[in-house]
């Protein structure tokens, strides 16, 4: 018996961190709505377009989910990516065969039906200029995701280098002429560096925000590179 239950003991450090690391989240299509805890993982897209085409009636900007825009039918690209919710990630898209600018040239980011969310655009690309480098917050409160935005760091991290121009004090941009396939030499590939925060369906924080804050100083893209790969597909089969 009490063998038993010193071996009992001893495994106990070695099940729960499995436990703990355990999917709960079942919801894997970006257009559906998910209610997370730490160590999730979370289903969520980036559709690129023009920037008429997130605009419905040329007014009102409404989640790519929504059949309104009818995205799928113009000319748009879609790429999905699942992280783990409260862990840092840096999301890289490959542009070697995918050019930002002919799809129109700017992204959102986007969740969620009924609680439907989505980021404001961002600028991308377009036949001058290549923005490579993001920071996307994903915002929850018990679970929910409340809020996508764009969190920009005017510029400080693109300061000095001369091959670097700053667009309208927020984008640290690359010209896209120097980029490769488009007769430069540069990967412009885009890396897109996650934070959460706000709180799980348990009311646990989620505080990557502030380790990516603390990270700033650093080049991420080496520390992370190639954590993830995305995944561009057409839009038809998830809408
Ligand atoms: C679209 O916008 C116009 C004015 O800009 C307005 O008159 C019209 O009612 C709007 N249509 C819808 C469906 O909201
Ligand atoms: C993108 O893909 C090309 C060709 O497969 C590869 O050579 C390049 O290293 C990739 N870039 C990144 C950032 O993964
Ligand atoms: C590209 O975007 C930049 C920054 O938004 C803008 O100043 C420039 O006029 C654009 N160029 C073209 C060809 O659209």
């Amino acid at each position: 018996m009490a063998a038993k239950g010193a071996l009992w003991l001893m495994m106990l450090p070695l099940v729960v961190p499995v436990v703990i690391a355990t999917n709960t989240n079942n919801v894997y299509q970006p257009c559906a709505d998910a209610k997370i805890q730490r160590s999730d993982g979370f289903t969520f897209g980036i559709a690129f377009s023009s920037r008429e085409s997130f605009f419905f009636n040329q007014s009102l900007q409404l989640s790519p989910c929504d059949h309104r825009l009818s995205l799928s039918s113009s000319n748009s690209q879609l790429a999905l990516f699942r992280p783990k919710v409260d862990e840092i990630s840096l999301l890289t898209i490959n542009t070697s065969s995918f050019f930002p600018d002919s799809y129109g040239g700017y992204m959102v980011a986007f969740a969620g039906r009924k609680y439907a969310a989505r980021s404001p655009l961002a600028f991308v690309a377009n036949s001058t200029y290549t923005v490579t480098s993001f920071t996307l917050v994903l915002e929850f409160q018990k679970g929910r995701l409340q809020n996508l935005y764009w969190k920009r760091d005017g510029c400080s991290s693109c300061k000095g280098k001369s091959n670097f121009v700053c667009l309208n004090k927020q984008d640290c941009a690359i010209r896209t002429s120097s980029c490769k396939g488009r007769g430069g030499a540069v990967d412009c590939s885009l890396g897109i560096q996650l934070a959460f925060s706000g709180t799980d369906k348990h009311l646990s924080v989620l505080n990557s925000w502030y380790e990516v804050e603390n990270l700033r100083q650093y080049s991420l893209y080496g520390l992370y590179s190639n954590l993830r790969d995305s995944l561009t597909s057409q839009y038809n089969k998830f809408f």
